[in-house]
């Protein structure tokens, strides 16, 4: 009986977006979706995306018929190379599988539903997430039947890590929890560990045997340099981790409604990893036939023209380099405004976080009132989108932000 069905909340995250569309004032700033814009605010095709698409367009040899199960080989291969380094060790004994999904979404849930099916311990089952997370996280594993607890990860005062705080928890977690982890460029938070943090982390979650999980969705455009946002992840698996990735190339190729993901499961170094490997990606193939079949071929089929294409790759590296430098200077620009203005607080944790999102330390009335004086649109705990500012009005978001301060 639908009838009996209750209400659902509106997604808090696209329910911003469409009132954001909905104002008709020409001063508004929307700083809500994690999306980067160009400096005019609108959406920017990545140049190499343009030249892949013209191959594309003119490869006489396309059709539209299925790709495979675990989606286009030739993507996954160059995703597994992009994501454990072209030299890994897990790609050369053959310890990883990968298949091609739905954006990192579809990742994150395709490996919530296997570690739901498969994954035994001695005690509950149970997730761990960053406090704070992406939110889709918690619903994603909630909807496979994990059951969640988080570790504290953002330290108000400073505005940084909860170092001490993450650490006590994950030791205190049940043995072999699954931690979920972000990669790089920490969404909501823009705060990362530091490599010393990350060995300490890897350590202790090798000492617990807990299972970690990662979520990278901003390979090189964090930094501007993939290795450097390759980093924690290449690191676990030196240490002989067996693990999970989920990793989306919305963000990083400016394929947002394309959905180019990919999971990818590693074993840990031994003499029957090969095998092992191989029952995995059987059982994962399973998941994914009956979830969506086969995944969407034409965004996998754009990063896998750049990802292959030695000159495209290079192109591609200017473009993160375009979009994470653009960043930056308006981290730099927006820090200097609320310094030079006096604004009360302390600013220097805009340009110390990075990525996509900058944590301001506003409080959801602060929010909301901004939002009602001056039309600029930030999620209710304060996460800016740092692509939504740009040379035109990062002097009027700051202001708001004096003003709704000193208020
Ligand atoms: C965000 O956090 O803004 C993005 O990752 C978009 C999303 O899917 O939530």
């Amino acid at each position: 009986d639908a009838n009996a069905v209750p209400q659902a909340p509106e997604d808090p995250l696209f329910g911003l977006m469409a009132a954001f569309r909905r104002d008709p004032d020409p001063k508004k700033v929307d700083l809500g979706i994690g999306a980067y814009r160009d400096d005019n605010a609108k959406p920017w095709i990545l140049p190499v995306v343009k030249l892949a698409e013209d191959r594309l367009r003119n490869d006489p040899d396309l059709n539209h018929e299925y790709l495979p199960i675990a989606g286009l080989p030739e993507f996954t291969a160059a995703s597994q190379k992009l994501v454990l380094g072209g030299d890994s060790p897990a790609i050369k004994e053959k310890r990883v599988t990968s298949l091609q999904t739905i954006s990192g979404t579809g990742a994150v849930h395709l490996g919530a539903l296997f570690l739901a099916k498969f994954y035994k311990t001695k005690t509950e089952r149970l997730a761990y997430f960053s406090a704070p997370t992406w939110a889709n996280h918690f619903q994603i594993f909630a909807n496979v039947g994990l059951a969640y607890k988080t570790y504290p990860y953002f330290d108000k005062q400073t505005k940084g890590l909860d170092f001490d705080g993450t650490f006590a928890a994950i030791r205190d977690a049940p043995e072999g929890s699954i931690i979920v982890l972000h990669a790089c460029a920490h969404n909501p938070t823009g705060v990362d560990p530091t490599q010393e943090q990350w060995k300490k982390i890897a350590a202790l979650i090798r000492e617990k045997k807990h299972f970690p999980f990662f979520d990278t969705a901003y390979q090189g455009f964090a930094s501007g340099d993939l290795a450097t946002d390759g980093w924690a992840i290449r690191y676990f698996i030196e240490q002989g981790f067996e693990l999970c990735i989920a990793q989306s190339y919305a963000k990083n190729f400016g394929l947002y409604g394309e959905r180019a993901g990919c999971f990818h499961f590693v074993t840990s170094p031994a003499s029957d990893a090969e095998v092992t490997i191989k029952r995995v990606a059987s059982q994962l193939a399973i998941l994914q036939r009956s979830e969506i079949s086969n995944p969407p071929a034409y965004g996998a089929r754009i990063a896998s023209t750049v990802l292959n294409d030695p000159e495209l790759f290079k192109e591609w590296e200017a473009n993160l380099k375009t979009m994470s430098g653009r960043i930056k200077e308006m981290r730099t620009e927006l820090r200097k405004k609320l310094e030079d203005m006096g604004t009360p607080g302390t600013w220097n944790h805009i340009t110390e976080q990075i990525g996509m999102f900058s944590f301001t330390g506003l409080s959801e009335k602060q929010v909301l009132k901004i939002r009602e004086d001056s039309h600029v649109y930030m999620t209710n705990n304060g996460r800016i989108s740092m692509a939504g500012l740009n040379t035109h009005n990062v002097d009027y978001f700051a202001k708001a932000v004096d003003k709704v301060i000193r208020e």
